[in-house]
């Protein structure tokens, strides 16, 4: 279906229900599958090494063609959802076990070969798996690990389906000695000795301290602790405990109760110049940034633990997303067509176009299907809950977002009641209007690139971005997962 025709259908459907119907939903799996295909065509290619992940096609303006540490283990947490999702046949669920095994003998030579670099916290490498050594910022620090928690993952499902490669895989990835050589022991002692250094934050932009990049870190050594113990490393396991608790202690710092929103860094110690020159420092460019930044919410969607810290239905995690989506809503003029919710950037003040640094700042595909799985999961996590209670933080979002009339500061919404069930029910809508946001903009074949630009709504920059069909998938099997739980979809029934 061409995209006006698709968009014009989508529009008549908005006008007269109110919300999408079933007709948008087919659309939305015909994405899914799209995306799918298409990340899988990224892994598959006869042009890198096998288990590479390139973070684009485009070889030039911009140059993508490199694996990227962050989009990788991004892209590894999502192929793993796939495998465990029962979307994928068992010919696709043999490629995908490749892939990951493929993969980590790919990562396990990018993390060698960074040792004669920078270190562990080189961010990019050449699909040959060699360091890129040119000008860049430099250390990244959220990659070790994102690298250690998605391979991680990719050791228990190995257990659990107890592969043939099990053995070598253990060896591999972790052995207690020290200094570290296996793959996650290395990754979670660099994690334990820097997680106070400054370094370069996710967008590759700004030196400090970054709420993403600590929520990454306090996730692999909480993981990584659980692993120690696994593998009779009970010291290790005491110590990777305690520092990821340290870590979420430091968390709280970034939350400011004046403005209503956590903060995207701390200990600001300048930008990345641009354009990067060779040695890259820290400029003294003043942050002329509000830090509003999806970042946050990012953090909470790549970084979910067990014990819940900072988590979806954290005060503070909701306050900032409705900052977000009035801040991007008020500066993206593709917004004011109202039939989808607003498309979302990386911060307000964004002035890099997908090509350029010094231009004007987009939406983007990862950032806006983020707002969508955000709202999911948050409607499965209230889901659980036994009451809401609206505070002067958590107002704006239960008016705005989950379009609650009439709430006062004090009022308790209790589970199980009709208000309670239509703040879920409005909250899943909401997310779908998220999720038909990026299906309005996206290409007519399915293909997403990194960004859509605030004025036409064409897609920009990086063409085929792996971490923007990740980022849909991840929703789409966000919807899947709270769908399948009648109550949060009493209004709409039968529908997919
Ligand atoms: C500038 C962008 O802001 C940053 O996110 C990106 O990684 C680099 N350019 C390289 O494309
Ligand atoms: C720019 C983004 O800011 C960064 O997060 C990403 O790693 C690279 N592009 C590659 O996709």
């Amino acid at each position: 279906m061409s995209s006006i025709f698709k968009s014009i259908l989508f529009f008549s459907f908005v006008f007269t229900f109110g919300f999408p119907t079933s007709s948008w939903s087919l659309d939305l799996n015909a994405q899914f599958g799209r995306s799918a295909d298409l990340l899988m065509q990224n892994l598959f290619r006869n042009d890198i090494a096998p288990g590479a992940v390139i973070a684009a096609t485009s070889k030039q303006n911009p140059e993508y063609f490199y694996h990227w540490v962050r989009d990788a283990g991004l892209v590894l947490e999502t192929s793993l959802d796939l495998y465990e999702s029962g979307r994928v046949n068992s010919a696709q669920k043999q490629r995908l076990q490749k892939f990951f095994l493929d993969h980590v003998l790919f990562s396990q030579k990018a993390q060698q070969n960074s040792l004669n670099a920078g270190g562990l916290g080189e961010p990019k490498f050449f699909v040959d798996a060699q360091v890129y050594t040119g000008p860049w910022g430099r250390p990244q620090n959220d990659g070790p690990a994102l690298r250690s928690s998605s391979l991680t993952r990719v050791l228990s499902i190995a257990i659990r389906e107890n592969w043939p490669q099990l053995e070598e895989l253990k060896k591999i990835l972790y052995q207690s000695q020290l200094p570290a050589q296996s793959m996650l022991k290395m990754d979670l002692e660099y994690v334990t000795k820097h997680w106070h250094d400054i370094n370069v934050d996710l967008w590759e932009e700004v030196y400090g301290h970054h709420f993403y990049t600590l929520m990454t870190q306090r996730k692999a050594l909480l993981v990584g602790s659980q692993v120690a113990q696994a593998f009779g490393d009970p010291n290790a396991a005491q110590y990777y405990l305690q520092q990821s608790q340290r870590i979420g202690q430091d968390l709280n710092r970034f939350w400011d109760p004046n403005r209503g929103y956590i903060y995207a860094t701390l200990s600001y110690a300048g930008t990345v110049s641009k354009p990067v020159t060779k040695n890259a420092r820290p400029t003294n460019k003043v942050l002329n940034k509000s830090q509003l930044d999806s970042a946050i919410i990012l953090a909470v969607l790549h970084s979910e633990t067990a014990d819940d810290a900072f988590s979806f239905t954290d005060d503070r995690v909701i306050s900032t997303f409705q900052k977000l989506a009035d801040s991007f809503n008020a500066i993206y003029p593709i917004n004011k067509n109202t039939a989808a919710a607003p498309a979302w950037g990386r911060y307000p003040e964004d002035t890099y176009d997908g090509y350029q640094t010094n231009s004007v700042g987009n939406p983007w595909v990862l950032t806006t299907a983020g707002a969508a799985e955000y709202l999911y999961r948050l409607a499965m996590k209230l889901r659980q809950r036994n009451s809401v209670t609206i505070n002067q933080y958590n107002i704006d979002f239960y008016t705005r977002t989950a379009q609650l009339p009439n709430l006062q500061i004090g009022k308790t919404l209790v589970r199980g009641t009709a208000d309670y069930n239509q703040m879920l029910q409005n909250m899943m809508n909401e997310a779908d209007r998220y999720f038909s946001r990026v299906l309005l903009h996206s290409h007519s074949d399915g293909s997403l690139s990194e960004q859509i630009n605030r004025h036409t709504g064409f897609m920009q920059g990086a063409t085929n971005l792996s971490w923007s069909h990740a980022s849909v998938i991840t929703a789409k099997l966000s919807r899947d997962r709270a769908n399948s739980f009648a109550d949060l979809r009493k209004s709409n029934r039968g529908r997919r």
